[in-house]
């Protein structure tokens, strides 16, 4: 069982400034609901109950979000609107909520490795990005689908969807043998290639198994594209010896970490409810 997740939620998200200025990124709501507590549901539904949260200057409010407010939920009580807490308040009750901070940015694979302190190094965790929001409408959430596929290879568990062959310079790219239907053993990875020289269309997206062990490896990972430690390079090591999957999942994913996915989120969403 995957019991713990990660959520890397230091960066500065740019290109949403000049909303991000003081307000993480992962607080933007897609209608009433911050993108970070997508994430959080996802990752209970999945099994998850401690949430290890990786922070940075000017996030506090990402704290704030998944703690009692008194005095607001005060004033609401015996008022219809007591039942807009309800989720949130679910989520308060039954997860644990653990943070420290990236002080600098320096990569995802860093970000994750700043993790090791909360998470230990006993089992296998559950990384979710949450300015990737993911959905499936037909069935069983993201991670729960990687933790069933997990539950069986016993190694990493990395989420890829196919992309247009114009775009592969914006993602981690995989190539590997497709094992079973949608399940392919990694042979090679690469971040953000060259769109002449991607391998393969399948891009990793922001859901990923990680095994303890990665720690190490990261620890020993040189910086890489744009001198950032990037989780692909550590992964890649793991994949060598042929102990990564990819995952090709079931569900629609948002990439809310740019405005044009955010509005497409905003407008499936609302569909949704009307
Ligand atoms: P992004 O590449 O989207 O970067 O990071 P960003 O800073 O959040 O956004 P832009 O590009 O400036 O608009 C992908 C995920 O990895 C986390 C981010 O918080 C986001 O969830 N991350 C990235 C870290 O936590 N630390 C890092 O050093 C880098």
């Amino acid at each position: 069982m995957i019991k713990k997740c990660l959520f890397p939620a230091a960066g500065y998200g740019t290109r949403f400034l000049p909303a991000t200025k003081a307000m993480p990124k992962e607080m933007l709501p897609i209608l009433t609901k911050p993108l970070i507590q997508y994430g959080v549901e996802e990752a209970k539904d999945a099994g998850c109950d401690i949430m290890a949260i990786v922070t940075g200057r000017g996030k506090r409010a990402i704290e704030d979000h998944f703690d009692i407010s008194y005095e607001l939920e005060y004033q609401i009580k015996g008022t219809s609107k007591e039942d807009l807490l309800h989720q949130i308040r679910e989520l308060i009750d039954n997860c644990t909520f653990t943070y420290t901070r990236q002080k600098e940015m320096k990569g995802l694979g860093d970000a994750i490795y700043k993790g090791k302190a909360l998470l230990g190094e006993d089992s296998a965790f559950a990384v979710i990005l949450a300015d990737d929001l993911c959905v499936n409408p037909k069935g069983d959430g993201i991670l729960k689908q990687m933790v069933q596929v997990f539950e069986k290879y016993k190694c990493s568990v990395i989420a890829i969807m196919e992309v247009d062959e114009s775009d592969t310079n914006k993602y981690g790219i995989i190539s590997g043998q497709e094992i079973e239907e949608n399940i392919f053993r990694v042979t090679d990875m690469v971040e953000k290639p060259e769109v002449s020289k991607a391998p393969t269309n399948l891009a990793i997206i922001g859901r990923y198994i990680l095994t303890p062990d990665i720690f190490d490896i990261i620890k020993y990972t040189k910086p890489g594209k744009n001198g950032e430690v990037q989780i692909t390079d550590a992964l890649l090591t793991q994949a060598k010896e042929g102990r990564v999957i990819a995952y090709k999942f079931d569900g629609l994913r948002f990439d809310c970490g740019n405005v044009d996915g955010f509005v497409e989120a905003t407008n499936y969403f609302y569909k949704q409810i009307k």
